[in-house]
């Protein structure tokens, strides 16, 4: 299968009639979200849905999220809207946030792996919002790469996964946020975060007084209530360890340790930010140095993450080692990738 790149940067209305003529067929169409790429089908649809789970690799056991384009079209896919769900799509909807509710009949089990639940996000990017207009149902999308990998936040990083296995990618430019949505579960008295992303666990605080962290994210060895949370996930070929502290101390280990790997004659690459790789590119001149932006510009860290692990697999390094970021805010996201991008292997200095 060929799979053709369409240019929506600045609206193109064949293209995403076609995309969306394309998903109404059973079919995938890549497309932007301010969050990641996602890879979508008709989510009323259950064997279009099963094609998201051959061309990405996905366990079948992890179910999907549905993406809809307004408020009438989310009641058909959820049985009933609790209050505290009501709260959050008032103050965040559109935006970077799936919510956890009770499934309707009209979805598939494809979509919800069997569970009585569904996730349901209402994107802001215009390209997204569009397409699922326009195609007039709900798109089950998980982001667009193959199972297991950073997820793309652009169209050449999901071309690079997924060419020849899809008809067709929307190329909406770079991604706003970077990383995934927030996923709140609001099926029990209070929410619950399970995965976080660039709507804060303090801001859902604020809006509704509480909101707990789900155990397996409070450090906890506890199974994961969104099943792709048990995955090992995004990423990069190489083994990743993530120092976390002073700033001051985590530079020391990362030197110690990148001088380690390169007297046993590897290759290593360093990520982090500007600051740390300006103090390090003197002393390490053969590491490879992925920038992530400043100390503490999390919205700018949390934008490149992604591509700069995907840089690694290019530049072949045999190990990385990345700086941590402080768990504040849009922190609690990137850690969280961080750690899963390395299999748990975070080192505290
Ligand atoms: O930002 C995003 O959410 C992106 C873009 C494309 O919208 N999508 C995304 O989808 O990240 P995916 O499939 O990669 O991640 C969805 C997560 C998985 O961990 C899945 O297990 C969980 O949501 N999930 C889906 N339905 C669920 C449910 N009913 N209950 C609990 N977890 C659920
Ligand atoms: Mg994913």
């Amino acid at each position: 299968m060929q799979t053709i790149v369409e240019d929506v940067r600045e609206g193109n209305g064949a293209a995403i009639a076609q995309a969306a003529e394309i998903i109404r067929a059973g079919e995938l169409v890549a497309f932007p979200t301010e969050t990641v790429y996602g890879l979508g089908a008709n989510g009323l649809d259950g064997d279009a849905c099963g094609r998201i789970y051959e061309a990405k690799g996905r366990p079948s056991d992890n179910p999907l999220i549905l993406h809809v384009s307004d408020w009438h079209m989310l009641k058909q896919v959820a049985k009933d809207i609790p209050p505290m769900a009501e709260k959050l799509m008032t103050a965040f909807m559109p935006g970077p946030l799936t919510l956890i509710l009770p499934r309707s009949e009209a979805v598939p089990d494809k979509v919800t792996g069997g569970l009585d639940t569904v996730g349901v996000r209402m994107p802001e990017n215009p390209v997204a919002r569009s397409l699922i207009r326009v195609a007039g149902v709900p798109i089950a999308a998980p982001s667009a790469n193959r199972s297991g990998r950073p997820s793309p936040t652009t169209a050449a990083a999901v071309l690079r996964d997924l060419s020849g296995r899809i008809p067709m990618i929307l190329n909406g430019g770079p991604c706003r946020y970077g990383v995934e949505s927030t996923i709140v579960d609001c099926t029990e008295d209070v929410a619950t975060i399970l995965r976080p992303g660039a709507i804060s666990l303090e801001e859902i605080r604020e809006l509704l007084g509480d909101c707990r962290l789900d155990a397996a994210l409070r450090g906890e060895d506890a199974k994961p209530k969104a099943p792709g949370m048990k995955y090992r996930h995004y990423a990069p070929n190489a083994p990743l360890t993530v120092f976390v502290g002073e700033p001051e101390a985590v530079a020391q280990a990362i030197l110690e340790e990148a001088k380690k790997i390169e007297t046993a004659g590897k290759t290593v690459g360093i990520l982090g930010s500007r600051e740390l790789l300006r103090k390090l590119s003197d002393v390490v001149p053969s590491a490879t140095l992925q920038s992530y932006g400043s100390q503490g510009d999390l919205a700018t860290i949390a934008s490149r993450l992604y591509a700069c692990l995907l840089a690694f697999d290019g530049l072949a390094v045999d190990a990385i080692l990345a700086e941590g970021v402080g768990e504040q805010g849009l922190g609690l996201a990137i850690m969280n990738r961080l750690k899963k991008a390395s299999g748990g292997h975070v080192v505290c200095v």
